[in-house]
């Protein structure tokens, strides 16, 4: 596995892993598209299929170098914005032409947008392991409004972390969001890492 990937697995808090996604920018996509990244195109399908429609903007949280936003714009959907930690890796993101308004934010700060703005999310690759931490899953449906919805992956070293999932079922397990799609596949079959990819409505 590449010191990247690794440094990012290994990043202990936002601070460490904004300084890793600055420092990879220019190398990240080489490298993952390498390893047959798959994930965007399985997360954009998933939510093209339970969306209502390709209209409504979505919101793609840690776009990254704009893998993410290409795969959404693939899909169909005509209006998509992108946050992020990393200015180097949004430079990157501008120049993909696919994104409306791209963002930097702060970690643990409020998120740049009013609750409700946006009825569909996407993070893909940018909660768990060596990204966002577990609590951004209930930040991200706290934003949403009822009827929203937002398809996310986790990586199999996530997965193996019990908050992750675990923030997961305390939206489901009281009825607060329905889980309409989860399928496990891979994620970065070059280094045989999978990921489960989900899609959630807000009740
Ligand atoms: C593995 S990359 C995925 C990027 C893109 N979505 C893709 O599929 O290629 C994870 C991204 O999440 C961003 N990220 C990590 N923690 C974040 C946070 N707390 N807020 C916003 N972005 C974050 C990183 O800067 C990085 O660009």
């Amino acid at each position: 596995m590449s010191s990247f990937l690794n440094k990012a697995f290994a990043a202990s808090d936002a601070h460490e892993t904004r300084k890793v996604y600055d420092d990879w920018a220019t190398s990240y996509e080489a490298e993952i598209v390498e390893h047959g990244y798959v994930t965007p195109d399985r997360c954009a399908a998933a939510l093209h299929r339970f969306a209502d429609g390709p209209d409504a903007p979505v919101l793609d949280f840690g776009c990254g170098t704009g893998l993410s936003g290409q795969s959404l714009h693939q899909a169909g959907f005509k209006v998509i914005d992108g946050v992020d930690l990393s200015s180097q890796m949004l430079t990157c993101a501008r120049a993909k032409g696919v994104y409306r308004n791209l963002t930097q934010v702060e970690a643990g700060a409020a998120l740049p947008f009013e609750d409700g703005a946006y009825t569909l999310f996407s993070a893909v690759g940018a909660i768990g392991a060596g990204a966002a931490p577990a609590g951004m899953l209930h930040t991200l449906m706290r934003k949403l409004p009822k009827g929203g919805k937002l398809v996310f992956s986790l990586n199999d070293h996530t997965l193996k972390e019990p908050a992750f999932e675990g923030a997961l079922s305390e939206w489901i397990d009281c009825g607060a969001a329905r889980l309409l799609f989860r399928e496990d596949g891979p994620h970065l079959p070059g280094i045989n890492l999978n990921a489960a990819v989900y899609v959630i409505e807000k009740a």
